[in-house]
């Protein structure tokens, strides 16, 4: 049997990766490696897929990751583990760089050592900047505004660098926000729902009309699934499906949706270094494959979480 190292699997994306990726590669053990950190979803969710089985771990033990790696050799690493939260990144940045930067040159190391044959880094829009109207190209320099998106950025340029210096077959997929099921509380839109459902406040920033991208979660993974998987694609891929909506447009209407009254909406203070919106071309990767990207629907999301949210009850 072939192996797959996912580290970070529980998160959001993670989940949503081996729900749909796993059951597609039936000759492939993932083996995944959580640390299980606030962020993680309950393993109970992949408990039933029969070539996933999960280790609790740390990225930045050394002595976890060489140990797995000597016990498994793996062909193909993917990785999703991570800190994500802006907002933390502002109060707790040194836990960013130990996971995002300590963390994946930890993999990288134990990539190199037992001769993985593909790495895939998960990365996002943010390393490049807050866009005023440019659309950044995989080509273009970095210029974080938050510590998260440093550490995220820090992270792409040790993968370039062992790419360059070590030869080793690197990927690096930079998309935008991600929505769908299995997303932390903490988030902009899993928030605003649960705020609305305990009738509570919801804070917006600033003017409220800073853009973000929304791309469906399973949208990203099917892609990241397909570049990591192929060993002919390295380098970087930016994966958006243009879709941009500001916090505003997207608070009010959770709160139509759910019938609630808009004088819920309360805007606050701005965030820190808040970026108004980030836009990449994508003219890499469409060149690539044909994708149909699924359209963003208001509804059909707040329904899925709402769903999501019972069976947790
Ligand atoms: N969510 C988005 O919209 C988005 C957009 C672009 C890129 N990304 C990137 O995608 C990746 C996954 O994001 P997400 O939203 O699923 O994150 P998440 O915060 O939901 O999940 C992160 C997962 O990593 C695990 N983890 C954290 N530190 C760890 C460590 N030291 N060792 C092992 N596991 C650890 C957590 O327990 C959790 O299960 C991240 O690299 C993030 O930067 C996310």
């Amino acid at each position: 049997m072939r192996h797959v190292l996912i580290s970070g699997g529980l998160g959001f994306i993670g989940i949503n990766y081996l729900l749909d990726k796993t059951k597609e590669h039936e000759d492939v053990l993932f083996v995944v490696l959580d640390k299980l950190t606030y962020a993680a979803n309950d393993p109970k969710i992949i408990k039933d897929l029969k070539n996933v089985i999960l280790v609790v771990g740390d990225i930045c033990s050394k002595k976890t990751v060489f140990s797995l790696f000597k016990k498994y050799h793996f062909e193909l690493v993917i990785n999703f583990a991570a800190e994500t939260h802006v907002d933390n990144s502002l109060t707790n940045p040194l836990i960013f760089t130990k996971t995002n930067v300590y963390g994946l040159n930890v993999l990288l190391e134990a990539s190199k050592k037992y001769g993985v044959k593909k790495f895939h880094q998960v990365s996002t829009d943010e390393v490049y900047g807050e866009s005023l109207g440019h659309y950044f190209k995989e080509t273009d320099s970095l210029n974080p505004s938050s510590p998260y998106a440093a550490s995220k950025a820090a992270g792409d340029l040790l993968c370039l660098s062992y790419m360059r210096s070590y030869n080793m077959n690197i990927s690096i997929t930079r998309s935008s926000n991600n929505y769908g099921k299995y997303q932390n509380i903490e988030k902009f839109m899993p928030k605003v729902i649960n705020n609305l459902l305990e009738k509570k406040m919801v804070p917006i920033y600033g003017d409220g009309k800073n853009l973000r991208d929304y791309l469906y979660v399973k949208d990203n993974c099917n892609l990241i699934d397909l570049i990591a998987f192929d060993p002919k694609l390295n380098g970087i891929y930016n994966i958006s499906s243009h879709q941009e909506y500001s916090a505003i447009e997207i608070a009010e209407s959770i709160c139509k949706c759910l019938g609630c009254d808009l004088n819920l909406i309360k805007y606050v203070k701005d965030r820190k270094g808040h970026d108004f919106s980030y836009k990449m071309d994508t003219s890499k990767i469409e060149s690539l494959f044909s994708y149909k990207f699924q359209e963003f629907n208001i509804n059909q999301y707040v329904q899925e979480v709402i769903n999501e949210h019972i069976k947790s009850i």
